[in-house]
This record gives C-alpha cells, structure tokens and sequence, in this order.
C-alpha cells in the first residue's frame, strides 16, 4: 500500500459525494507498540511508528450536519454541549475538513463514546475516526483511505489506526523540513498477521479523567525526560520485531515485545520532570496478576496507556481465565473482554 502513496498524496476529493449530513462509526485501538512523542506539533508527527489492534468494544457513534444558518460550529459530546479544549480540538479539525472542501459553512456535531472519556481508553481515536468519516461524507468529500487515516492523524495520532480493523501500523513517516511531505508520509495501514485469535482483556481499575492529558505528558516526555530517546530507539527495534512475530502468528512474542514497550513508555514518563505517573496500586495489582498467570502457563502479557487501565492480551480462549484472574486481584476493576474490531465507517448519510 506504501506505493500507493503519491497516487493519493492529496486530500482530494476523489468521487464529489452528496454531503449535508452523515452518520458515522468507529472504534478504539490499543497500542502494542506505542505512539508517544510528536516531532510535529501541529501536523501531528509522531517520533516512532506504532502498531496497534483495533477493539470490538467501546465505539464511538458521530453525527455531523451541514447547517447554513450557524454562524460557528457546534458540538455535543456525550449529550453535553462540548466546551474548552474538546470543543477546540473538533472546531480545529472541522476547519481542517472545510478547507479541503472548499466550503465555509458551519457544522452540528453530536458525538457519543461508550467508554470513559479521557481516561487513556482511546475515546480520542475512535472519537478523532468516526468524526474524520462523518466529517468528509457531510462535506461531500470521498478519500482513500490512507488520506482518511491521514487526515484522522490531524485530530489526535491514535486516530490514524482506528480508520483501519485488525492490526494496523501508523508510519511516522520521513523527517523532512518539507511539511508537506512529512504529511503525505505518516499514515496508517493495516498490518499482514498470522490467525493469532487474540484477545485484549480491559480490565478499568479508574474511569475517571486522567489528571494530565496524554498531549501534556508526550510533551513534557519528549521534552525534559532522558529516557525518551533511549525508548525510541528501542521502539523502532520493538516494531520490526512485532511485524515479525505477527507474520508468524506467535502471540507470545508480540504479547512479550508490548509488555517492554509499554513499561518503557511508562519509565520514560516516571523519569520526566515534573514526573507523569498513571500507575497506580490497581495498575500494578493487576500487572503481577499477568505475572502470575505466566508462571502458571497461560500466554498473558500487559499494555497500559495514558491511565492506570490494564489491557491483557492473550489467546480468545484463555480470555475468561485472565478475566476471572484479574477481577480477583483487582476486586473494584470493571472486566471487559474485546477482540478484534472493525475500521471506522459509514452509517448513514443525507442530504
Ligand atoms: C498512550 O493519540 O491520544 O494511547 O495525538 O495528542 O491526540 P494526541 O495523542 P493520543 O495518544 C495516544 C497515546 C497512547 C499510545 C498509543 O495509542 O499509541
């Protein structure tokens, strides 16, 4: 797909769609080689490329609606008027849309997660993928959709890999001085794998609002952290490795490269001045709890995010066990069991 590239190297319009409304779907991903760090602020570059697994649970649902007699955008997230930073971040990306477009006019957005939002459950990757779907159908655009997963990258990184199903990489791309050419490099695309038959158990020990966004964190990881080249460095290594391993289908291995992954991320973190810790006691009763269950044999490995969540990935038929496991050593946890899930699409549109 990489040598698709400059054929779809612009966001162009590709077949004029009908536009005015559009109703759209998409779901999580979780990193198992993870994205932390933008060379490029603005553009949304990331430092590493990163792999992830798109879930089947917790989507995201976006309406957009054309309307000629706003005179600016206006979003509901979660049945509440969106505000601050959230209303911020989709008006940013609706401009981004509007210019593509060539069109001015003013946009409702009625937004809903089914998981926590902000809590480092990846609310902003399918929330970032279903509005890129939505957006693009109401303002009559069709993309390809690597230009999709590029244009969903503008809203929040993660995003770039929920327009996909299955694995996905997102590449970070050429380092360049030519932004325009760092963009058209760093786009998702699902990854070749083996029937690995995983699954992720997501074990939520917090549900609340994380205290520091991850954008703060990266920021200040890349920033003042000396662990953040070091877990870089790693982190390409880590990627070829993964590919490798789930080309062969070896779960194992792709379960061991994102435990080190994730720690490595989470150490870059603690290391940052001021430190940015999201573990907490629940997040390491249910990281010894993975331990132990290896040492028992079962093929369970750990990936933690921007939050003290826990997500297990192990085999779809060890998936009770490792639930059973972790609702036992982490009695308040709300357990969930995901495999799997689709990339981002259409519901629905009108005119
Ligand atoms: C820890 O994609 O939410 O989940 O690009 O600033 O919106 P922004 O960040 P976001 O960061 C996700 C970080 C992560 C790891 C990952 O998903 O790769």
């Amino acid at each position: 797909m990489r040598g698709d590239t400059p054929a779809v190297g612009t966001l162009r319009l590709l077949t004029p769609g009908p536009g005015r409304s559009a109703l759209a779907l998409a779901h999580p991903n979780i990193a198992l080689v993870k994205y932390w760090g933008k060379r490029d602020e603005r553009l949304v570059l990331p430092w590493t490329s990163s792999l992830s697994m798109t879930l089947d649970v917790f989507p995201t649902t976006t309406w957009v609606r054309l309307d000629p007699s706003l005179t600016r955008d206006r979003v509901t997230l979660n049945g509440a008027p969106a505000t601050d930073e959230a209303l911020h971040r989709v008006t940013a990306f609706l401009e981004l849309v509007r210019e593509i477009a060539g069109r001015d006019r003013r946009a409702v957005v009625d937004t809903s997660n089914t998981v926590a939002t902000g809590a480092g459950l990846a609310s902003s990757a399918s929330g970032f993928a279903a509005l890129a779907v939505a957006a693009t159908a109401a303002y009559g655009l069709r993309l390809h959709p690597t230009a999709l997963s590029r244009l969903a990258r503008r809203g929040s990184g993660s995003a770039s890999r929920s327009v996909f199903g299955g694995f996905a990489v997102w590449h970070a791309g050429r380092d360049t001085d030519a932004a325009e050419e760092a963009d058209l490099a760093s786009y998702a695309e699902p990854v070749p794998a083996a029937d690995l038959d995983p699954a992720l158990v997501v074990a939520v020990v917090d549900s609340g609002a994380k205290a520091v966004s991850s954008r703060e964190a990266m920021r200040r990881t890349v920033a003042t952290s000396p662990l953040f080249r070091p877990w870089a460095a790693a982190s390409r290594g880590d990627l070829d490795t993964m590919r490798a391993a789930l080309q062969r289908g070896d779960l194992a291995a792709v379960g061991d490269i994102a435990e080190r992954n994730a720690l490595g991320m989470h150490a870059a973190m603690l290391a940052a001045r001021p430190a940015v810790r999201y573990l907490s006691p629940d997040t390491i009763a249910v990281l010894d709890c993975v331990l132990q269950l290896r040492r028992d044999g079962v093929a369970a490995y750990s990936t933690m995010d921007a939050g003290p969540n826990v997500k297990v990935l192990c085999h779809r038929a060890d998936a009770e066990q490792v639930a059973e496991a972790v609702r036992v050593a982490a009695p308040q946890a709300t357990v969930f069991v995901a495999g799997p899930g689709p990339g981002a699409r259409l519901l629905s549109e009108g005119s």
